[in-house]
């Protein structure tokens, strides 16, 4: 598979108009990648317009011609697994393993979407005079911009891109800053499948904002995906209703994880380091709370330090290595200082609790126990890999502890009651609840968050709703 470096424009490969580049530099050993293009308005308002005029071409394109389409490109990603896995981990500092699954991950959004664009359909309505005939056809909603995360740098490209293109859609895609090689890697698959010039554009940049402008507002942009921080999403909000544009935004999370004194105590290990420790602790769905029943604490926090101190440590792209650096120094500085603030204020480390022998952005895996809901580290989402247990007596308390936050992403708990599962799951202000599982993303199911953790969801039927519009169509016999 061929390494890209340049912007995705119109089915060209293209400098930025300014010929800027940067530089792409592996977390873990902080050697050189590549330069890759550093673009700036100009660039993107080209991509903004090609997609435009790609437009009318691609929506007129039947269902399953796309699908074909789309399934070549699905095709192509499972061939080059292993390559996208080994740029992926390059860039982001994943584990092999966690790049090879997130390749599978983000290749089924395009096999789903490639199916569901067939079955795009609207409806027949209850006519209300006998001259009339009433109908509703779904139509893509138009140009598309996507704003991507580093923490998938494939899985949340083609999460939003594949339902846009299977709903007749074109899409300008911003990856970001540190992981635009597997963008690039994907548009390079997307044109070997055959996706038509202007259907799939990617602009790389430095920084966020200039090219974050012109996606968000330009008046050719019907809508814009975003997945990153609550903050940037505030900000592309404010943009985007400028021209009122559609939105979906996927923000922070600040996930409870809760262990009733009912739960299969081994389970809810094994659901914690699944749910905690994927991907280093940086996603937005890692269990960032945990609470435990006082009186399953001491078993559940022993047991779980126990497979915490096992965790091996390293260059993600050695086979056998589990947790990778985080994605920068800014992130080690802010998981650090919240450690530190947690056990200057009475919180007990089982195990990890500093900065990792191996230096640069190397964390220790961490368990605190005796952490209180005031200290920063209960408030704020750590994207690292430290679990902070606080203690609870009662369903109510930690119900109410659970959903003190601005976030709603996802919840986690453990329980063997029923009634239990189905209450609990009901009273948390999340827009998705784990119970007794610790991973529950997939292409399948619905994905996204209430209240600060965003609008709109990806994934499953709801992920194609998201990119159509309903025309309602009322005829009249004259
Ligand atoms: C994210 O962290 O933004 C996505 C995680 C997932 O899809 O499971």
């Amino acid at each position: 598979m061929n390494i890209f470096k340049k912007n995705y424009i119109n089915g060209q490969w293209s400098d930025a108009l300014s010929q800027k580049t940067y530089k792409v530099n592996n977390p873990a050993t902080q050697e050189f990648i590549a330069d890759v293009v550093d673009s700036g308005k100009e660039d993107a308002e080209k991509a903004v317009q090609s997609a435009h005029a790609a437009l009318a071409g691609w929506s007129a394109v039947p269902p399953k011609e796309k699908a074909n389409i789309l399934k070549a490109w699905f095709n192509l990603i499972m061939e080059n697994q292993e390559a996208l896995a080994a740029l992926m981990t390059s860039e982001c500092g994943k584990p092999l393993v966690e790049s090879r699954g997130e390749v599978v991950y983000g290749a089924s959004f395009v096999e789903w979407n490639a199916e569901e664009a067939k079955r795009i359909s609207g409806m027949t309505l209850p006519a209300t005079a006998a001259n009339k005939r009433l109908m509703t056809i779904r139509q893509g909603v138009g140009v598309c911009t996507a704003i991507t995360p580093w923490n998938f740098p494939l899985a949340m490209i083609t999460r939003k891109c594949a339902p846009a293109i299977a709903a007749g859609c074109t899409v300008v895609v911003k990856p970001a800053e540190s992981t635009p090689l597997t963008a690039l890697a994907l548009a390079g698959l997307a044109a070997q499948a055959g996706i038509p010039e202007g259907v799939f554009n990617v602009v790389t940049a430095s920084s966020g904002a200039e090219v974050g402008e012109v996606l968000s507002t330009h008046p050719f942009v019907r809508k814009i995906s975003f997945t990153g921080s609550t903050a940037v999403g505030k900000i592309l909000l404010k943009q985007a209703a400028g021209t009122v544009k559609r939105v979906s935004m996927e923000l922070g999370g600040n996930a409870p994880f809760i262990v009733f004194d009912d739960a299969d105590i081994d389970a809810a290990v094994t659901g914690a380091m699944a749910s905690k420790f994927r991907n280093t602790g940086q996603t937005c769905v890692c269990a960032n709370r945990f609470y435990v029943h006082e009186s399953v604490a001491s078993e559940f926090a022993e047991k779980l330090s126990k497979r915490v101190s096992q965790l091996v440590i390293g260059d993600g792209s050695k086979e056998g290595v589990d947790q990778g650096p985080l994605i920068n120094i800014a992130a080690i500085d802010k998981v650090d200082s919240l450690v530190t603030d947690a056990l200057q204020k009475g919180a007990k480390c089982l195990t990890g609790g500093k900065r990792h022998d191996l230096g640069g952005s190397f964390y220790e895996p961490t368990v605190l126990l005796n952490v209180t809901p005031q200290m920063s580290i209960s408030q704020n989402e750590i994207f690292g890999p430290v679990v902070s247990i606080v203690t609870f007596s009662s369903q109510e308390e930690v119900i109410d502890l659970a959903n003190d936050t601005v976030y709603g992403l996802a919840a986690y708990f453990y329980t063997r009651d029923l009634s239990r599962a189905i209450n609990v799951s009901e009273q948390l202000e999340y827009g998705m609840v784990g119970i007794n599982d610790g991973v529950i993303s997939t292409e399948i199911a619905p994905f996204g968050g209430v209240k600060e953790s965003g609008l709109g969801r990806e994934g499953g039927q709801t992920g194609i709703d998201e990119f159509l519009e309903t025309k309602y169509i009322c005829i009249s016999e004259v």
